[in-house]
């Protein structure tokens, strides 16, 4: 059987990690092997980066932060285990470091060009939120007006990047179970593409 690499993206609050962790959790309830994964990791560069986050570090230093990390990741977790023949999920990816390290002011051609032989995922979910929504549901960042702004920023460019590579965009400002129930729909039509029997689905 062969793996595939899914990926989750969007701004904060969108619901990357429930719903990534949900995906996995129904791929194997119906016996497809798979696998929950998150950037920045749990790394040393990635603990390092989350430190930064909180005291605003320059954008360019953190653009390499981040693609080190996911060298490391690719090479020690998600290529392994795609090779195993597992889904891996992944939360957040380059087109994280695309929309946020540009909206702070890191060039894209230079994000771009450093990401470039990372793996192309197989399929890609966007999560789509208002940030005044989002904001609201992370309660310790409800006051910052500055953080909306950059949000809405972020926000754009993962929209113009849905459009430019064929991302699937998922409104999440609704119930979970109808989110959940439009990534089955996804994933399901994905599976049918990859020629997973239909009867197991
Ligand atoms: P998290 O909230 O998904 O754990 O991610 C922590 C923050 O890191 C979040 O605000 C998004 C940000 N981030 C980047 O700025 N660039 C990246 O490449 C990644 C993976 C995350």
């Amino acid at each position: 059987m062969k793996g595939h690499f899914i990926v989750f993206e969007g701004i904060d609050g969108a619901g990357l990690t429930t719903n990534s962790k949900f995906l996995v959790d129904w791929l194997n309830s119906i016996g497809i092997r798979a696998w929950y994964t998150k950037e920045p990791t749990q790394g040393t560069i990635g603990l390092y980066i989350r430190k930064l986050l909180k005291s605003g570090a320059d954008p360019f230093l953190l653009t390499l932060l981040f693609t080190a990390d996911r060298k490391e990741h690719m090479e020690n977790e998600v290529i392994p285990k795609i090779r195993d023949g597992i889904f891996v999920v992944c939360d957040r990816y380059l087109f994280s470091t695309i929309a946020y390290q540009s909206a702070h002011g890191a060039k894209e051609e230079l994000i771009r060009r450093l990401n470039k032989n990372f793996l192309k995922p197989d399929l890609v979910f966007l999560l789509d939120i208002d940030p005044s929504i989002s904001l609201n549901r992370k309660q310790a960042e409800k006051e910052s007006y500055e953080r909306k702004e950059f949000l809405e920023k972020v926000r754009r460019k993962f929209l113009e990047l849905a459009s430019d590579e064929g991302f699937i965009v998922i409104p999440t400002d609704r119930p979970l179970n109808e989110i959940q129930e439009d990534i089955k729909k996804v994933m399901k039509y994905f599976l049918e593409e990859v020629g997973y029997a239909q009867e197991k689905v």
